[in-house]
């Protein structure tokens, strides 16, 4: 059975370090607090990378040489293809019924459910508009919403080799990624419930339906910028019955729409490393405005100081950048001195697998003071 247990790196609980603006930057190196992960198949706890972030991101040598690479379009169209190859047999291999996952929803009535919750009216980003994943329309197309829960779940097995089953690998991956949420809220908030959680960039509802089934009291919206993604995860839940039934929501996470101090928590789970820098601040700006005092944002995505991520094959994170035109972007930005910015405090870091960090942050009680400085 997969059990958590907290690791200090630096001298356990106690290493976590309140942060406040302007101090974050002298602090950041200090609080790093691994959750260390137990399986039954002895996986090993996260562990720390001698770098910064890979070599094979930002502004390296090794860096500009895959993107001059990828840059060049033959090139590209191979490792277009090869990278889609790789991801397939990789889901299947652990399991994931992908051509079978994939072909329920598109002979499905999904496409219903999309006339109705797709605004029309929505202008995108122009990033979003950009081949992505080896699919030439990016996330606005039925194929790349049909394969995503497929996708999405190896997510987690990719992060946990030694696990069991890939339900065993979610249970842990998501299961971490949640007791960080649940316990940066009980630490900071004052006593606030979680009774309204928004999870931006929800794809087909995965991560959306773990928060809505740890926090069933609370109401759950799930937004996306893509109305396929959004309507594979509206038609999953019709069938559901919850106290709560989960609402989604087509908008650009940069500019809701939404009235704000609306939630408790915000979360964006594996959404950043998709996203240019530009993107990034102006998500965690626009969850800043739709927090109450006290509120928690929780970013889930790929740590750069993963020792895994570090250390992949010059072939794979080749293939990785092929199709994720933003990491280097994503890898270059100072996550936690961008939550600090855009006002939030208590900052904190924590491995929650050896791929992965969830970084947390409070809403602070003068939010108004900040907003209108
Ligand atoms: C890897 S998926 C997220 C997976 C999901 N959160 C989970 O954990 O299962 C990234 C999502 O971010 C969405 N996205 C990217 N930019 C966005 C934006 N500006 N606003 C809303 N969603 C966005 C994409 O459409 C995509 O569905």
């Amino acid at each position: 059975m997969a059990a958590i247990v907290a690791r200090a790196a630096n001298g356990g609980l106690r290493g976590r370090q309140e942060t406040s603006r302007g101090s974050l930057v002298r602090r950041r190196r200090d609080y790093a607090v691994v959750v260390a992960v137990v399986t039954g198949a002895g996986a090993p706890p996260p562990q720390e990378g001698a770098l910064e972030r890979p070599a094979w991101s930002g502004e390296t040598p090794v860096s500009r040489l895959v993107g001059a690479l990828i840059a060049f379009k033959p090139l590209y169209a191979l490792m277009k293809l090869a990278s889609r190859e790789v991801i397939i047999r990789t889901a299947e291999k652990a399991n994931i019924p992908w051509r079978e996952m994939t072909k329920k929803v598109l002979e499905s009535d999904v496409y219903e459910v999309f006339e109705r919750i797709r605004d029309p009216n929505l202008v995108y980003p122009d990033y979003y508009l950009s081949p992505f994943h080896a699919y030439d329309e990016g996330n606005l197309s039925w194929l790349a919403a049909a394969e995503a829960e497929a996708a999405t779940l190896s997510i987690a097995k990719r992060a946990i080799p030694e696990a069991t089953s890939i339900e065993e690998a979610n249970q842990i991956v998501r299961g971490n990624w949640m007791n960080a949420i649940e316990e940066h809220h009980l630490k900071y908030s004052g006593h606030r419930q979680i009774n309204d959680i928004l999870d931006i960039g929800c794809s087909v509802g995965v991560s959306t339906r773990y928060l809505a089934d740890r926090f069933p009291s609370a109401k759950a919206v799930g937004l996306d910028l893509s109305p396929y993604f959004l309507a594979v995860a509206a038609q999953k839940e019709e069938k559901m019955s919850r106290q709560h039934p989960i609402r989604w929501v087509h908008a650009n996470g940069e500019e809701t729409g939404l009235s704000p101090d609306l939630f408790d928590v915000v979360s964006l789970a594996y959404v950043c490393h998709e996203c240019p820098a530009r993107a990034i601040h102006g998500l965690v700006k626009e969850a800043f405005r739709l927090l109450r005092p006290g509120g928690t944002i929780a970013l889930t995505d790929n740590s750069p100081k993963s020792k895994v991520l570090q250390e992949l094959s010059p072939v794979l994170f080749t293939l990785m950048k092929s199709t994720e035109p933003f990491l280097d972007e994503y890898y270059m930005l100072d996550l936690e001195e961008a939550l600090s910015q855009a006002g939030f405090v208590n900052v904190h870091s924590i491995f929650t697998d050896p791929r992965h960090r969830t970084v947390t942050a409070t809403v602070p009680s003068t939010k108004k003071k900040f907003l209108s400085s």
